[in-house]
């Protein structure tokens, strides 16, 4: 058994949507536990068609593109100064073509590919079933939910040749509890669940364990731009008033993509300071 210092040497890890909030801090915490780390996508500094695809992927993108808030290449560089091997890759992951592109890439200069973390996701609206926007609802089923199976099934054969592969999928409170105003974007949270415990059934023959982290509200730069009595009153469910850390999602995922959580597979993770919880 190893130990818990670089319990991850050795492993190559992908995560999409890494460029900032819980991706970027996925990718650290994964490198720190000794992973080699690819950083993918669709905002990379040096990109120089940002500005299409902020507006392609609407109004987070481009708020985001707008005020610089795109770390790709600086956290591939930070991982690269911690002693690991890291890139970035604009990777869309509604394109299949371009999904099998990076993988290929990763699988040739890295050797193997271990852990997938998809993480991409749109949280950028919220509107009840009158004034669902269509194109946004079709988006979100596309980047929350077929994105995560165009990366899973990117990734699998590698995987199964390994015969070893942590994935991982990031869910929500909105896919167990349901979301007001939220239809869009709670439907492709819980359909992540399912989709979870389909994968963790086929893979275990494989090696290949599959579990979900599902994360109540963290303050990440996404959070902290929306509605802030919204928020506030989100944080007040919380046991702790207060909102979780992206560290503290990063953390789970390091130890679920590990050795020690082996015998793990199927499961979705609250990592949500409780905001489940009934009280009175
Ligand atoms: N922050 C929270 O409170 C919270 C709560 C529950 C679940 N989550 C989930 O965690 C994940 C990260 O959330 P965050 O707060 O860091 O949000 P974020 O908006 O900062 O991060 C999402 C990332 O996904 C990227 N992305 C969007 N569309 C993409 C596409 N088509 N291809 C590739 N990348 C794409 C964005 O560019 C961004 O970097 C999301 O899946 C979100 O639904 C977050």
């Amino acid at each position: 058994m190893s130990s818990w210092d670089e319990m991850l040497k050795g492993k190559t890890a992908v995560v999409t949507g890494a460029s900032r909030g819980l991706g970027r801090a996925d990718a650290l915490a994964l490198a720190e536990a000794g992973a080699d780390v690819v950083i993918t996508d669709i905002l990379i500094e040096s990109d120089e068609h940002n500005e299409q695809e902020a507006e392609r992927f609407g109004p987070i993108a481009q708020v985001m593109q707008s005020t610089n808030v795109m770390y790709a290449d600086k956290t591939a560089q930070e991982i690269r100064d911690m002693g690991r091997r890291s890139f970035a890759a604009k990777m869309d992951v509604t394109d299949r073509e371009q999904v099998q592109d990076v993988f290929a890439k990763v699988k040739e200069e890295f050797g193997r590919i271990d852990i997938l973390v998809n993480n991409a996701g749109t949280l950028d609206h919220v509107s009840q079933i009158e004034n669902q926007n269509d194109d946004f609802w079709q988006r979100d089923l596309n980047v929350n939910l077929t994105g995560s199976y165009n990366c899973t099934k990117a990734v699998w054969p590698y995987m199964k040749e390994q015969g070893y592969g942590r994935i991982i999928n990031m869910s929500s409170v909105a896919g167990t509890l349901g979301g007001f105003g939220q239809a869009s974007y709670s439907v492709t949270k819980g359909g992540l669940l399912s989709f979870t415990k389909s994968m963790a059934l086929e893979g275990g023959k494989h090696g290949i364990n599959v579990n979900a982290i599902v994360p109540g509200i963290i303050g990440t730069e996404a959070f902290k731009m929306g509605n802030a009595k919204m928020n506030q009153r989100m944080i007040d469910r919380t046991v702790f008033k207060q909102p979780g850390e992206p560290e503290d999602i990063a953390n789970a995922i390091t130890f679920l993509v590990s050795d020690k959580a082996k015998y793990i597979t199927g499961i979705g993770l609250n990592v949500s300071g409780g905001i489940e919880l009934f009280t009175f």
